[in-house]
């Protein structure tokens, strides 16, 4: 029998992180003492009121901002601080971590097609390779038959689509999403959420969701309640299998 889910290193694990915005007076307790693992091939919920930290926490994990105090640590390396381990953070992160916001954000002047290779491009990758896995891509993210149009031509759910797939470019053992289904309609919203479901099992990526979509709930492996900074783990019903027909 394999132990390996047993040994195995977290995608991502903060010990004991703080952030603290701003000083004195004006100072901004954003997250207090976060401690939490995520497991590959686990897709996690992050749910709480609006200011309760949850934009702050998908920033230290993927590290667009250091921690006042505590450690990140990404694929069982120290990622934060003087003495991290993985060189380079940008680098790091540009090879390892795919990001995915409220707002697709895609280059507005380069076809769906242009901008899943411009992600692929900078990580080295270029000609005849690239254009087969960024179509390999689209097709995965049922947007491949969009790919000679422009962003201002695709819907909302089409867009973020292309802007998922440009985050897989690089096959990222980590994906964090910040309230990724928030601009679109219900069912557009299900279908990208069930996408990133498929992207959990079909690559076995550590996936972090921040959502404020109680209906997709049921996709997630685990739910994490943050609230005024601090990070609680729901307890689920394990025996409710999700329903990823939508
Ligand atoms: N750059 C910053 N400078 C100062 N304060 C900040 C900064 N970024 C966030 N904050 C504060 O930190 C707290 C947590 O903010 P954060 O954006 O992480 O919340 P959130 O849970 O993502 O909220 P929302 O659901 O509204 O996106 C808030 O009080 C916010 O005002
Ligand atoms: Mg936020």
């Amino acid at each position: 029998m394999s132990t390996a889910s047993v040994t195995a290193v977290p995608a991502l694990e903060l010990r004991g992180v703080s952030k603290v915005y701003g000083r004195g007076d004006t100072a901004v307790a954003a997250l207090s003492q976060v401690s939490v693992q995520l497991q590959t091939g686990q897709m996690a919920g992050l749910l709480g009121p609006s200011g309760a930290g949850k934009s702050t926490l998908l920033m230290m994990a993927g590290l667009l901002e250091e921690p006042s105090e505590g450690e990140v640590w990404l694929q069982g390396r120290l990622a934060s601080g003087a003495r991290r381990a993985i060189g380079d953070p940008r680098a790091f992160r540009r090879a390892c971590i795919g990001f995915v916001f409220q707002k697709p954000n895609l280059v507005s002047f380069l076809t769906a097609l242009e901008n899943v290779l411009l992600a692929l491009e900078i990580n080295g990758l270029r000609g005849a390779p690239a254009k087969a896995r960024a179509m390999e891509l689209l097709s995965y993210l049922d947007v491949a038959h969009r790919r000679d149009n422009l962003p201002s031509q695709l819907s909302g759910g089409e867009q973020q689509r292309v802007a998922i797939a440009r985050a897989l470019a690089n096959r990222p053992p980590l994906l964090l999403a910040d309230e990724p289904t928030a601009a679109l309609d219900s069912q557009r919203g299900r279908q990208v959420m069930t996408l990133f479901h498929r992207v959990t099992r079909d690559t076995g990526a550590a996936v972090l969701v921040v959502t404020h979509d109680h209906r997709s709930l049921d996709l997630f492996d685990r739910i994490l309640d943050m609230d005024d900074g601090h990070l609680k783990e729901r307890l689920l019903d394990t025996s409710a299998a999700p329903s990823v027909t939508a």
